[in-house]
Parts: C-alpha cells; sequence; structure tokens
C-alpha cells in the first residue's frame, strides 16, 4: 500500500514500522529472523492504516500511542497469517514461501505465539477497556479460523454462517482497531461507535475481496497462491453464491470439486472456471460494495476532515485492489 497508496499516514506508519522492529528482538535469533521474515516481507498494512487515520479522524493528539497500538495489532495480524497458513495449506504468503515452509511447522508455530506475546506487551500497558478490545478480538479470529475449519468442505455452509466467519476472523478485529484508536484519542463513545462500525463493515468488504481474488487474482500480484480456498475446502461467499445460484454452470459438479480433499491441480483449475462462470464473483462483488457503503455511511456523524476523507478513500481502496 506504498507509492500510489497513500492514505496520509506514511510517516506515522515508518513508525509502526520501527516499532515493530525493536519488538521482535528476541536471545533466540531463530525467533527474530522468523518474525522479521514475515514482517519484511511488507503487506498492505490496511489494519494500522485503520487505526492511525481514525485516531486523526477523532482528534487524538498523542501520536506516540496510536502507533504502538497500531504496531501491536499489526503484530497480532502476522502471528495469525503464520498460523493461518498453517492451517490452510497456504503456500506463499506475501510474495514469499509460508513461514512453515521455509522453516518448520513447529518454528512457525512458535514464532506466531512469541508476536502474539511481544504484542500484548505493548498493548498491556494501556487500560484495561482497550487491553479487553484487544483480546476480544484475538479470541473472535481465533473462533472464525476454528469455525471455518469446521466447516472446510462443507457445501451447505449458509450464507449467514459464512457472514459469521468472516465477521469473526477479519471485521471484528478491524472494529477493535479503530475502536481503541478512539478510545486513546479521548473521542466521544459515539464517535467511538462510528469509527468501530466503519472498521466493521470494512473488514467484511475487505475479505469478500479477499474471497474474491482468490478466484480472479494474480499470484505474483497477490503475493499468495490462489485457488488456496478451494484446494483446501473453505467454501466462501463466492462459493455459496455459485452454489445457490447455478442457472449457469453445472452445480453438481461444484459441488462434487469443492467436497473432494486431495484434488488434483486440474480440477483445481476446473473448479475456478466453474467459479469464475457462475455469476457469483459478480454477486459477492454487490455484496462487497454494500458492506463498503455502510463503512462509508457510518463515518457521516463525524466531523470532516483530511483523515476523514482519507478513511473514504481507503473504502474505494478495498473495493479496487487487486494484491
Ligand atoms: C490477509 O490479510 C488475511 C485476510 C483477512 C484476508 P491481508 O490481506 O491484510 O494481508 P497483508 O497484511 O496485506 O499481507
Ligand atoms: C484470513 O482469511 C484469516 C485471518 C484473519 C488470518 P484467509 O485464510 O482468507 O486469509 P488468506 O487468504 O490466507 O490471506
Ligand atoms: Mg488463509
Ligand atoms: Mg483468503
Amino acid at each position: 500500500m506504498t507509492g500510489s497508496h497513500d492514505f496520509g499516514v506514511a510517516k506515522e506508519l515508518a513508525l509502526v514500522e520501527a516499532r515493530i522492529r525493536e519488538s521482535i528482538v528476541s536471545e533466540e535469533p531463530l525467533l527474530h529472523d522468523i518474525a522479521s521474515y514475515v514482517i519484511e516481507a511488507g503487506g498492505k498494512r490496511i489494519r494500522p492504516t485503520v487505526t492511525l487515520l481514525a485516531f486523526q479522524a477523532l482528534g487524538g493528539h498523542d501520536t506516540s500511542q496510536a502507533i504502538d497500538l497500531a504496531a501491536a495489532l499489526e503484530m497480532i495480524h502476522s502471528a495469525t497469517l503464520i498460523h493461518d497458513d498453517i492451517n490452510d495449506g497456504g503456500e506463499m504468503r506475501r510474495g514469499r514461501p509460508a513461514a512453515y515452509r521455509k522453516f518448520g511447522l513447529q518454528n512457525a508455530l512458535v514464532t506466531g505465539d512469541f508476536l502474539f506475546a511481544k504484542a500484548f506487551g505493548i498493548g498491556g500497558k494501556f487500560d484495561s477497556d482497550i487491553v479487553e478490545l484487544t483480546a476480544q478480538a484475538c479470541a473472535a479470529l481465533a473462533e472464525g479460523e476454528i469455525r471455518q475449519q469446521r466447516h472446510a468442505y462443507d457445501t451447505d455452509l449458509t450464507r449467514d454462517e459464512c457472514l459469521d466467519i468472516i465477521l469473526r476472523k477479519t471485521a471484528l478485529p478491524m472494529m477493535a482497531g479503530a475502536k481503541i484508536a478512539g478510545l486513546i484519542a479521548g473521542a466521544r463513545l459515539e464517535d467511538v461507535d462510528a469509527v468501530g462500525d466503519y472498521g466493521l463493515n470494512l473488514g467484511i468488504a475487505f475479505q469478500i475481496v479477499d474471497d474474491i481474488l482468490d478466484v480472479v487474482g494474480d499470484a505474483i500480484v497477490l503475493g499468495k497462491r490462489p485457488g488456496t480456498d478451494l484446494r483446501e475446502g473453505n467454501v466462501t461467499l463466492v462459493a455459496i453464491h455459485a452454489l445457490n445460484d447455478g442457472s449457469r454452470i453445472d452445480v453438481p459438479a461444484l459441488a462434487r470439486l469443492i467436497r473432494k480433499r486431495r484434488k488434483q491441480e486440474a480440477e483445481v483449475q476446473k473448479g475456478l472456471a466453474l467459479l469464475r462462470d457462475s455469476g457469483a464473483v459478480e454477486k459477492a462483488r454487490r455484496e462487497a460494495l454494500t458492506y463498503a457503503q455502510i463503512a462509508r455511511k457510518a463515518l457521516d456523524p463525524i466531523p470532516d476532515s483530511e483523515a476523514k476523507a482519507n478513511m473514504d478513500r481507503l473504502v474505494d481502496y478495498v473495493l479496487s485492489r487487486d494484491a
């Protein structure tokens, strides 16, 4: 999200990076090496961007606090990506082989825990309501991942169940990041809730777009391997639409492919083609747009500012991104 995607917080983001770098030092070089491997690979930094913008939009002054919390949240996020790739069999992450593939599963697992611990070392210094929100977001994330696993290869997964997973694994953590920013900015409760609604709905749109990109995205641009959801039986909103309105495709064939445990690569490609031909991607895009509009609208009560305008631009970015 560098270069052409500047949301007015480049300077603060650089400080977030520095904060993360100094936090992941360990007497055990391997922990530091693996953590750096994941962090230095980049990533869009959308979560710290949301936190920093919400903080500015709500008139926060002590930027160092916002930077600390943004760093902690990005470290938690990076930890979950390390764990998520183990769960999902994700092969590439941020343009590199997933950490567990390069360093081994056990080392990667422990590094995820290490990042969580270091993040709480930073976040734990704040008031209990902030620590509580962060802990709730982490718990929601874990619940989302477990629910997703439980429903792996489940072609009966409903849209509501799918949205519940999205809510937990992506949207609630983004909401927490925005609300935390409002709390440390000393904003009124209504305004904290407003940026929270923004984060929540932006997060839903963001995850729907992620699921779309798994079907239509490019591996090099994405930095991760498309088709992973299908390969691993992760039934996304795109798949649900295709399964439930397959007037254009052979739905039983798609269902069989989704349910199949060990797919040949040709079968994955066939499944992706069915998903693309089904019209489900367009439907999911419309849904992402709806949530994006709710996110935008949530900011109405907040006074106009440059940060608020950038939050609006961030919504456009989430919808139009290809990485
Ligand atoms: C990946 O998050 C996990 C999802 C919630 C889709 P990002 O797409 O934000 O990953 P990075 O941080 O940019 O690599
Ligand atoms: C993201 O879901 C879950 C997390 C928040 C870690 P995905 O499983 O879709 O994320 P990617 O596609 O692997 O980045
Ligand atoms: Mg994954
Ligand atoms: Mg994904």
